[in-house]
């Protein structure tokens, strides 16, 4: 099995029986902000893009390149579709041309022709990716392999099961704009991120020990941030609190816990894998290639700024009243929200910063009065702060998501009174009535779920499943004193109140074991 690195999550996988083409991303991602790293733009995709099926993992702009799927990848290509609870994915595809769908049931292996065997496992709780994300695992002629790319499943028993894996590639780096966009000091926002980093570090080690495949391939991330604005989120600045490592780091900080079976992969690099072994390719060095970060991104941004400023110019609409667009597009959902907008529980309130810099409109999301309206001097928990334009602009397309879309472009500054709150981001990428139906009904039934079973861990009895996403707490869970912390996304609770420490609601049943 022949696999070549495209960039990024991008890779593309070569049998006897066929090629598959994976999230191949291409085009600056959310508001311009994300680019990939290392540039995969002179690749040959003209070639790389005549394929036999294609695969994309979830709609994240990272994963889902429309423009380039459009103009690159063959129309030919069987798609290969996760079962998502929306059709989405499949509508936005054939918006695009592709016309031929392979359904893949959830968790079940599929034979494609030629003895090529597939099996995707598909993520459909609100807070993975847009409403879904996705793994896929690949067998022929003996060799098995999974891309993980960024899903986080709570385990990866599914996959091992269906018998030893020969290449495993994942994320290990930051997606997300926690701590860098939180209106902190310095040195909270630099602790902050340290914390997360060893965090995504420690996951990264529990999947791969999980799996125990012979090859290990770092993949998806991270991004790279060419606008002037931005350019401080990449890891060339010695800051230890950048969520950003790169596969140099993760090759390094692998080592330190006994990994030896890294791989990176560069864009073009090709890796023939072997039951008995792999042999890679690099176009160059890549020892060498990471020495020379910073001056590869400094030629990047000035390749690329053209690209950055030809999108800037097409946020901005004057004639869109933002008040009555988010009036009209947020007021219905906010009738139709019942765990949403409880989850939430107070108004949320976005500071618009105009075109000159200085004037700023503020409006708030009321989500227990379910109103859009102008900010009246009262107390908030969140607080966003960005440019009128970008908001506009979500308008002017309306955009259904906007994590998707403004949060995930960094592009704004944040500041929050007392705890993260999940449901504030769960609410606003589901501005659809199809999206929030979805999002209100698994919280119904997540909420209803009535999960019986306790563990022990150490003095506590808690509930054995983790009240955020279901994790196992005999794997992940790690009680220190009173506290227990699930590694999976690295959530903390309070063990004598069972209050979770880390997000709003989510309480957890524990006793402490002598208690009758
Ligand atoms: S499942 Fe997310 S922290 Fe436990």
């Amino acid at each position: 099995m022949r696999v070549t690195g495209t960039g990024h999550a991008s890779m593309r996988i070569d049998t006897a029986a066929g090629s598959i083409l994976c999230d191949p991303w291409v085009n600056p991602a959310y508001f311009a902000s994300w680019f990939p790293f290392p540039d995969n733009s002179l690749l040959d995709w003209e070639t790389l893009g005549r394929v036999d099926y294609l695969y994309v993992s979830h709609l994240h702009r990272d994963h889902f390149d429309a423009k380039h799927l459009r103009e690159f990848v063959s129309k030919d290509a069987t798609v290969l579709l996760p079962e998502f609870p929306t059709s989405e994915m499949e509508d936005e595809l054939r918006a695009l041309g592709f016309t031929k769908f392979l359904r893949a049931p959830n968790e079940q292996v599929v034979e494609l022709d030629g003895g090529l065997k597939i099996m995707i496992q598909a993520l459909t709780s609100p807070t993975d990716g847009p409403i879904g994300d996705s793994s896929l695992w690949v067998e022929y002629d003996g060799v098995r392999l999974l891309n993980q790319n960024d899903a986080r499943p709570t385990d990866l028993t599914v996959f091992a099961e269906l018998g030893h894996v020969h290449a495993h590639l994942l994320q290990f780096s930051g997606a997300i704009w926690y701590p860098m966009v939180y209106e902190l000091p310095q040195a909270a926002k630099t602790a902050f991120g340290k914390q997360k980093r060893e965090r995504q570090f420690d996951r990264t080690w529990r999947y791969i020990d999980d799996l125990k495949a012979d090859h290990v391939f770092p993949i998806a991330g991270p991004p790279c941030f060419l606008d002037d604005a931005l350019w401080q989120f990449n890891d060339i600045h010695g800051d230890e609190g950048n969520i950003f490592p790169d596969q140099s780091v993760f090759l390094s900080e692998y080592a330190k816990v006994g990994g030896t079976n890294g791989i990176v992969l560069l864009p073009g690099s090709v890796a023939e894998v072997t039951t008995s072994g792999a042999t890679t390719t690099h176009p160059q060095p890549v020892e060498e290639f990471f020495a020379n970060k910073t001056a590869h991104l400094e030629e990047m941004r000035e390749r690329k700024r053209g690209v950055i400023e030809a999108e800037k110019a097409s946020w901005r609409h004057p004639e869109i009243d933002v008040l009555a667009g988010m009036k009209r597009r947020i007021e219905p959902l906010l009738d139709e929200s019942i765990y949403l907008a409880k989850g939430v529980g107070g108004p949320v309130r976005f500071d618009l910063v105009g075109y000159d810099g200085a004037e700023v409109e503020s409006i708030v999301v009321d989500f227990p009065g379910k109103q859009v309206r102008p900010y009246a001097d009262e107390k908030v928990r969140y607080r966003f702060r960005t440019e009128r334009a970008l908001i506009e602009h979500l308008l002017h397309i309306d955009e259904v998501d906007w994590v998707n879309s403004l949060f995930l472009s960094c592009r704004f500054s944040a500041a929050r009174i007392g705890q993260y709150n999940e449901f504030v981001y769960a609410f606003f990428k589901c501005l659809s009535t199809e999206r929030l139906q979805y999002a209100e009904g698994w919280y119904d039934e997540h909420e209803r779920a009535v999960d019986a079973e306790d563990v022990t861990l150490g003095d506590w009895v808690v509930q054995r499943r983790c009240p955020h996403l279901k994790a196992d707490l005999t794997r992940f869970g790690i009680v220190d004193g009173d506290q227990l912390t699930c590694q999976l996304h690295g959530w903390k609770f309070d063990l004598p109140s069972g209050r979770c420490l880390t997000s709003v609601g989510h309480k957890i049943r524990a006793a402490r074991t002598q208690t009758p």
